[in-house]
């Protein structure tokens, strides 16, 4: 069965997304609600959002819209209709009768409801309607959520069904996997118990949100949002009405009830409107003294808000029994929690799921966890689990592996794909290196570089990695969210606050070394990008043979914001890019002065699609929906590559001084307009020298290894000022850019 077009009815959060990641998929597709008008504000609201459900925004008027009195005879010509609206019975009934009578022969119908079983959902349906009715559980934000649950019914066509899992993982990117039919499904049955034990716990021991989240964070696999971050995120107020629909929907001896139990503080924030970031705020909220916005948190015992304070760990990467072993309050809490999700989502299998592997990839889906409750235990190993856990009475799950405490009880990962994922390949490649910042893989003759690092930021260690690599075909790649968020600004700010500048010195030029190895080497190298691809995560790409991106990606050379210009080669290649133009064919300022433009304004771009008018990639990198697919597609290359010839090396011709003149013009005006500051004219200026290509003259041929040296010589002369550093120093305590 073939999807061809789609009608969705309810264009609220969830509609407007599914609408959006359809058209995404190129499906046509129309929202139907109450009235036009309120559909057509849905598709405001998809145009303008942040981060953009669209991949690309011109793309907004293969969305239609519509009322579903006037204009229900679209569901007529659909092979597939969603229904998002209210999570109330009496009304979806309503609809699925309105559907049922309307819809051709055949057509799926399937409902995105969060908490309603599709035994009630679908009470009032013939067999026969049946057997094309589901539910299509969709997380929001549709775009970057990868997990799709599907629960059938007893009567469902089984080749339906898959061909409707198969569309959904092939056109719309998503990790469908097929569930059964309880209460929040997988991802949300663990995912907010989870929150709930994390949340109880935290009371309990007394903990500040700060550590709760620092620990039920990063260290755990789990998104730096932790626990009450995530609260904020959701809504409060949201928050309590799951718990509510899971209280009623559980047996009363399931464990769930006991940590979904109202607690006084969290009625009293929603009560008087802390119902998180869209309210007044929640757990945290943003207060203003002296004209400066302050982040607070609350005190879980008085409920008072006091400045919010940063907790350090003492480790970045995920290290399970490390943490569980600590000899304080926070390898005491994680115990508490992670024992009990393990015990919790153990005791579900085979209820909710027979295979216990699909908790784990929905957690990774839907979550964002670096590794389900299974892998969790996995990591801490079977024996030191059963060494210190209490009791697991009536969990045969785990009764049957004490008895076994085997260690290797995992199993393949991803069970619900059938395609051949970078997780399905890592346990049976051979790992031939790994150093604090990188893995190596090789797998059949080629290899495999993984970033290890938070936000797989590069240094020294990631560069080593890839160079070593490059004795065969690479692929580079993570399972991460990132694919890196470009050069680790702590470990470079680690020297200069040493005043250590040979030290970054080396590194820098190691980068460049690199990165000419991943161009030049006899081999081709594949880069597969998904999430952030930023700085020297993009000189990487940039300088690889291939790119097979992921169509989530946020691309871009941001290196003007920190106060420096990129040195890894990323002026160097934009300048190459934008010179193979017509336009600069008869215009040899207009390549230099266009890339001085998307540097200095630090432009990214949110999709292939946003990045390819930039030059960040070119039409013939591959776009991807399904990031499990970025491995198979680079393997694909590396095939279709066997005489691969490294490209030629690249020569410029600049004008040097009068180019840089124009450019130093433009930044005047800037400084003039007070769009930028003193430092803003400096960093200006030394990108305007690397650009216009220092003391060169227009006849000059000017080599790769000429721009690399401008680049060095401008990094290093701009990490060096004090302002620079300044810049460094509050986005690393911020998050975000200072203008200086
Ligand atoms: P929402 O409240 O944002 O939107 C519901 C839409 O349905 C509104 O635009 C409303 O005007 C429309 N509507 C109400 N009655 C209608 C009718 N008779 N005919 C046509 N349209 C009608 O709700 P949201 O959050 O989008 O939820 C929709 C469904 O998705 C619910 O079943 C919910 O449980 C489920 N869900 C929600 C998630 C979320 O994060 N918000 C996540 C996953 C599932």
């Amino acid at each position: 069965m073939q999807i061809k077009s789609v009608v969705i009815i309810g264009s609220g959060t969830m509609g407007s997304g599914i609408a959006a990641h359809l058209c995404n998929a190129n499906v046509p597709v129309t929202l139907l609600d109450l009235s036009t008008y309120i559909s057509t504000k849905a598709r405001e609201r998809i145009y303008k959002s942040k981060p953009p459900l669209l991949i690309d925004k011109n793309k907004i008027d293969n969305i239609k819209v519509g009322n579903i009195n006037d204009d229900f005879d679209v569901v007529k010509e659909a092979d597939w209709i969603v229904e998002a609206v209210v999570e109330r019975i009496d009304i979806k009934h309503k609809i699925y009768d309105k559907i049922f009578k309307n819809r051709k022969s055949g057509a799926i119908v399937s409902s995105n409801t969060s908490s309603i079983p599709i035994k009630i959902l679908s009470e009032h349906l013939t067999d026969d309607e049946k057997k094309d009715f589901c539910i299509t559980h969709f997380f929001n934000p549709v775009r970057y959520m990868g997990l799709l649950e599907i629960v059938k019914n007893e009567n469902n066509d089984l080749k339906k069904i898959d061909s409707l899992k198969k569309f959904c993982e092939n056109e719309l990117g998503k990790g469908a996997i097929v569930c059964n039919d309880t209460p929040g499904f997988l991802g949300n049955r663990i995912g907010v118990y989870a929150m709930q034990v994390a949340m109880t716990e935290a009371f309990k021991m007394k903990l500040s949100i700060e550590e709760a989240d620092a620990v039920f964070g990063r260290p755990m696999g789990i998104p730096k949002t932790g626990v009450f971050g995530l609260y904020d995120l959701i809504g409060i107020d949201l928050m309590a009405d799951v718990l509510k629909s899971f209280i009623k929907e559980l047996p009363e001896q399931d464990p769930f009830q006991e940590v979904a139990k109202e607690i006084p503080l969290v009625k009293k924030l929603i009560e008087t409107g802390y119902t998180g970031r869209k309210g007044k705020g929640g757990f945290y909220r943003m207060n203003k003294a002296n004209n400066q916005k302050i982040l607070e948190a609350i005190n879980l015992e008085s409920g008072d808000y006091s400045h919010s304070k940063k907790i350090d760990m003492g480790f970045d990467t995920v290290n399970l029994k490390e943490l569980i072993n600590r000899k304080d309050k926070y390898g005491e809490y994680s115990w508490s929690v992670i024992s009990k999700i393990i015990k919790y989502a153990s005791s579900l299998v085979p209820g909710i799921t027979d295979k216990f592997n699909d908790i784990d990839e929905a957690m990774r889906l839907g979550f964002n966890w670096a590794m389900g409750p299974f892998e969790m235990l996995k990591s801490i190993g079977v024996n030191e689990f059963f060494n210190r856990i209490d009791h697991f009475k009536n969990n045969a799950f785990l009764e049957n592996l004490s008895k076994t405490k085997d260690e290797n009880f995992y199993g393949s990962r991803q069970l619900y794909t059938d395609i051949e994922t970078l997780g399905k390949v890592k346990p049976k490649a051979i790992k031939t290196d790994k150093n604090k910042s990188a893995e190596i893989y090789r797998f059949k003759d080629f290899n495999i570089v993984e970033f290890t690092t938070k936000a797989c930021a590069l240094d020294y260690d990631s560069m080593d990695a890839l160079k070593k690599a490059t004795d065969k075909p690479l692929i580079v790649i993570n399972e991460s969210m990132q694919f890196s968020a470009g050069v680790n600004l702590s470990y470079t700010m680690s020297f200069a606050e040493k005043n250590d500048y040979k030290s970054i010195e080396k590194f820098i030029k190691y980068f460049q070394d690199t990165c000419k190895e991943l161009k030049y080497s006899k081999y081709p190298v594949v880069s597969a990008p998904s999430g952030l691809t930023l700085g020297g995560g993009f000189e990487v790409l940039v300088q690889s043979n291939f790119v097979a991106s992921h169509t989530n990606i946020v691309v871009g050379l941001v290196e003007s914001m920190v106060g420096l210009v990129p040195a890894g080669g990323g002026c160097k290649e934009m300048l190459w890019r934008w010179s193979q133009t017509s336009e600069a064919k008869s215009d040899p300022d207009f390549a230099p002065l266009k890339v001085f433009e998307i540097i200095g304004y630090a432009k990214t771009a949110t999709s292939p699609i946003e990045a390819e008018p930039l030059k960040y990639l070119r039409p013939k990198d591959k776009k991807i929906m399904n990031r499990n697919s970025l491995f198979s597609e680079s393997k694909k290359i590396i095939d279709q590559n066997q005489n691969f010839k490294s490209p030629d090396e690249c020569t410029f011709k600049l004008s040097g001084k009068p180019l840089k003149e124009k450019m130093i013009k433009v930044l005047e005006k800037l400084y003039n307009e007070k769009v930028i500051l003193d430092h803003g004219m400096k960093v200006g200026t030394e990108l305007a020298n690397v650009l216009s290509g220092g003391d060169t003259t227009s006849d000059k041929l000017l080599t790769e290894d000429n721009l690399y040296e401008l680049e060095l010589k401008s990094f290093m002369s701009l990490i060096e000022t004090d302002q620079t550093k300044d810049r460094i120093r509050h986005t690393l305590a911020t998050g975000k850019p200072l203008v200086n």
